[in-house]
């Protein structure tokens, strides 16, 4: 037992920066160089997405993911348009209206779906439920990739979504703060999860992978990116020293960080589910299919273990176990042992 664990499983967000991103930080901190984005590391960073998505996408660094998933929203949609989303995704319930913000009007429609997920039926049915001018004109549907359950949409989901999604002419949106850890899952090229599947945007995420801050959004449609530049910029959004953005995802990529980061966060989470389910009492709430396992932990469980130090949040309906790059298997085992003598002691 330990009353300060080194590492916590409150969040991914709870972790530093991984050894590559370091590295790159220091290999791009000499002299000076061109700002805002017309630095050499920025250039070849956008090079390295274009080789990763195997298309000829454009690339946008932002400082966070509540930044990219407003100003991508913004794009993609007008004022009077709604964006069809799950009742728990973050831009829905964890990102203070930002995209109603940047949007200038847009309505997020929450639809409900299992483990976390958007189904077509579930778009269908809400795109279809009012189309006069009275209501929002559906614009766009939003999926979380990995979503806020921890699972992930495979490509065969992604593409009936990407389907419904042009038949009901809607673009389609991803909040990719989790991308790399449904790639590591999935293990199929980039292009299979995005635009091979009809995403018009994706917001791939670098800061929960061991990157310090810095999110991409990567458009598949370089129309939808027209006047991207000015919307970031007008947002207060477009980072002076870029090059400390643009390194660190150069380092992820070229390293192999990228895959090797998150599929280390997806390992240990899958432990602590595999140990989870071994106590009696602990219920596993959603399939673990990337770094978060949600539980139904027995009464007075997680009293005791927030007692003996341990961080973690309550959240849709379930405790939200959170691992990271840097998760030790004896950080799993800690917490396993913790709460097996919480639930013993209950
Ligand atoms: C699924 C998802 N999207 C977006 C974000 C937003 O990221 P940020 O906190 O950098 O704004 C988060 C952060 O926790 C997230 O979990």
């Amino acid at each position: 037992m330990s009353d300060h664990p080194a590492r916590q499983l409150a969040s991914d967000t709870y972790a530093g920066i991984c050894p590559e991103a370091v590295a790159a930080l220091a290999a791009v901190n000499h002299g000076h160089a061109a700002a805002y984005g017309d630095d050499a590391w920025t250039a070849r960073a956008a090079g390295l997405f274009r080789e990763f998505f195997e298309a000829d996408c454009s690339a946008f660094f932002v400082p966070t993911g509540t930044a990219a998933n407003a100003l991508a929203l913004a794009a993609l949609c007008r004022p009077y348009h709604s964006v069809l989303c799950h009742a728990d995704a973050h831009v829905q319930t964890d990102e203070c209206g930002a995209p109603e913000y940047a949007a200038r009007g847009v309505k997020l429609v929450p639809v409900e779906g299992p483990d976390g997920k958007v189904e077509p039926a579930a778009v269908r049915a809400a795109a279809a439920k009012r189309r006069d001018v009275h209501s929002h004109k559906p614009g766009a549907v939003s999926l979380s990739q990995a979503t806020e359950a921890g699972t992930v949409y495979d490509p065969d989901e992604l593409q009936a979504l990407g389907r419904a999604a042009r038949e009901l002419g809607l673009r389609v949106h991803v909040d990719g703060a989790r991308f790399a850890n449904a790639l590591a899952t999935l293990r199929v090229p980039p292009r299979a999860l995005t635009w091979e599947a009809g995403v018009d945007v994706l917001c791939f995420g670098g800061t929960k992978n061991g990157l310090p801050g810095g999110d991409a959004v990567i458009f598949f449609d370089s129309g939808l990116a027209e006047g991207f530049e000015y919307r970031r910029k007008q947002a207060g959004h477009l980072l002076a020293k870029m090059r400390f953005v643009a390194g660190p995802w150069i380092a992820l990529f070229e390293s192999g960080a990228l895959l090797r980061n998150a599929e280390r966060a997806n390992g240990m989470a899958r432990r602590l589910e595999a140990g989870l389910r071994r106590l009696p009492g602990v219920e596993v709430l959603y399939p673990v299919q990337a770094n978060a396992v949600f539980v139904r932990l027995p009464p007075g469980c997680a009293e005791a273990l927030h007692r003996r130090g341990w961080h973690f949040y309550t959240i849709a309906g379930g405790e939200r176990l959170m691992c990271s790059w840097d998760t030790e298997p004896g950080d799993v085992d800690a917490f396993l042992a913790d709460l097996r003598a919480a639930a013993e002691a209950s």
